[in-house]
């Protein structure tokens, strides 16, 4: 084994409590696209602003729903991989001690056994309605006969439904990240798993673990925005470097 994989394995055994922030790179052995790599990067092709942002939507509301739903799909035929099922063994072995904080919207840290991974963008296989329901006080929306390819629509007052993610311009759910920030604070390690580290609040997190005390690592294939944050990097992916340091 590698020098630097070999150290960052016993730190990994001797640290009490350890986070793991993971992106899209987590997912990628998965089959599950990222968002920014230069040709497979769902943004290379598609444009956010258009399909991941709440004026987006309401300008094309069955556009962006079925791109959501392409996405589901995919989210529901894919399967943890060796980095995910390593985590998830390791948080069953060592109760307490690993806390993983995700920026995906995937459920595949929860399906490999991290239940409680806490999740800063949302989940893709939830929706919630666009509006507050008009009708204050009264019963909540109800979808009413829903049209293959659109989103369902009350069938009151019209409200729609959405997708459960964050989108650009929205904040991220209060207490996701206030448990994250908990986490973080009390953390000796954070490993920082497949992100660019282009998208804040989240980045964050891995420059507030090092103010700590923590040790931050990078394991990504490729330079991040956040590298600076980080004692140290490892340059490989998600589904060989985990099982090696939490095997
Ligand atoms: P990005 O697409 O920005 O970055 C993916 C990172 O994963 C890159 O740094 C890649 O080098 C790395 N990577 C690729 N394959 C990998 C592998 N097999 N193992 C490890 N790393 C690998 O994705 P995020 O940083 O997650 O927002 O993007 C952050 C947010 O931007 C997402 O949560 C999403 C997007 O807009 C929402 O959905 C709200």
């Amino acid at each position: 084994m590698d020098a630097s994989l070999a150290r960052l394995r016993e730190r990994v055994q001797s640290a009490r409590r350890i986070v793991v922030l993971t992106g899209a790179g987590m997912s990628a052995e998965s089959g599950i696209p990222t968002f920014r790599d230069a040709l497979s990067g769902l943004w290379a092709r598609f444009d956010p602003a258009q399909l991941a942002s709440e004026p987006g939507f309401r300008a094309d509301p069955k556009r962006v729903w079925s791109w959501y739903a392409e996405r589901r799909a995919g989210v529901r035929a894919a399967q943890p991989n060796a980095g995910h099922l390593a985590l998830g063994d390791f948080a069953r072995r060592h109760p307490g001690r690993l806390t993983v904080v995700t920026q995906n919207v995937d459920d595949l840290h929860q399906r490999a056994g991290n239940t409680d991974a806490i999740r800063l963008h949302g989940d893709i296989l939830q929706d919630h309605w666009l509006e507050p329901c008009p009708r204050r006080g009264g019963p909540a929306c109800e979808p009413g006969r829903a049209t293959p390819g659109e989103p369902p629509s009350c069938g009151d007052c019209g409200n729609l439904l959405r997708p459960g993610v964050v989108w650009f311009g929205e904040d991220l759910p209060a207490s996701a990240l206030q448990q994250a920030e908990s986490a973080v604070a009390a953390a000796q390690l954070m490993l920082v798993v497949g992100t660019s580290g282009a998208v804040w609040p989240a980045a964050g997190l891995a420059g507030l673990a090092r103010q700590g005390g923590a040790w931050v690592v990078i394991l990504n294939p490729d330079a991040t925005e956040i590298d600076d944050d980080a004692h140290e990097w490892l340059r490989g992916t998600a589904a060989t470097l985990l099982p090696v340091l939490f095997g």
